[in-house]
């Protein structure tokens, strides 16, 4: 059944110049652009996205990594969207990514790891929500 996700190409990406590269992937493999914009965040507006992890030993620097630059935040759809973007990114930590995924090719540290994508769907309903209002998703 078609499904959206959310996803983030990081400031790392965006630095190195990966984005299109990235895009082409996530088009490549199916999925269809529902809304994409490129922004820079705040340090409170990125603890506010991660708040899950705000007990978490790396949010101090998670945080200020994703306030260090322009991102692209962007919803995606195809039917099985959020497990199959999973498996595009591949593991979070470039270390343990397979070959052909998107952290293998492009990400260069479990932090720096180019691409978020969400992992469960009510997370994927927060995470659009928390950069997407309604009439942007055409
Ligand atoms: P993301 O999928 O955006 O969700 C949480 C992020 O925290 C993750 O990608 C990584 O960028 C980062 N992260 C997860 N685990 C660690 C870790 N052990 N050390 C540093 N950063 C981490």
């Amino acid at each position: 059944m078609s499904q959206r996700t959310f996803s983030i190409i990081k400031p790392d990406a965006v630095r190195k110049g990966h984005s299109g590269a990235i895009l082409a992937e996530i088009e490549k493999a199916g999925f269809r652009l529902v809304a994409i914009k490129k922004l820079s965040i705040s340090k409170a507006q990125a603890e506010g996205f991660y708040y899950v992890h705000k007990e978490r030993s790396f949010f101090g620097s998670l945080t200020d990594f994703m306030s260090s630059g322009p991102i692209f935040v962007m919803v995606l759809e195809k039917d099985n969207a959020i497990a199959d973007l999973r498996k595009l990114m591949g593991a979070t930590n470039p270390a343990n990514a397979e070959e052909g995924t998107i952290c293998k090719k492009f990400a260069g540290s479990i932090e720096e790891n180019a691409i978020h994508g969400s992992d469960a769907e009510d997370t994927a309903r927060f995470e659009i929500g928390y950069f997407f209002a309604g009439y942007e998703l055409v």
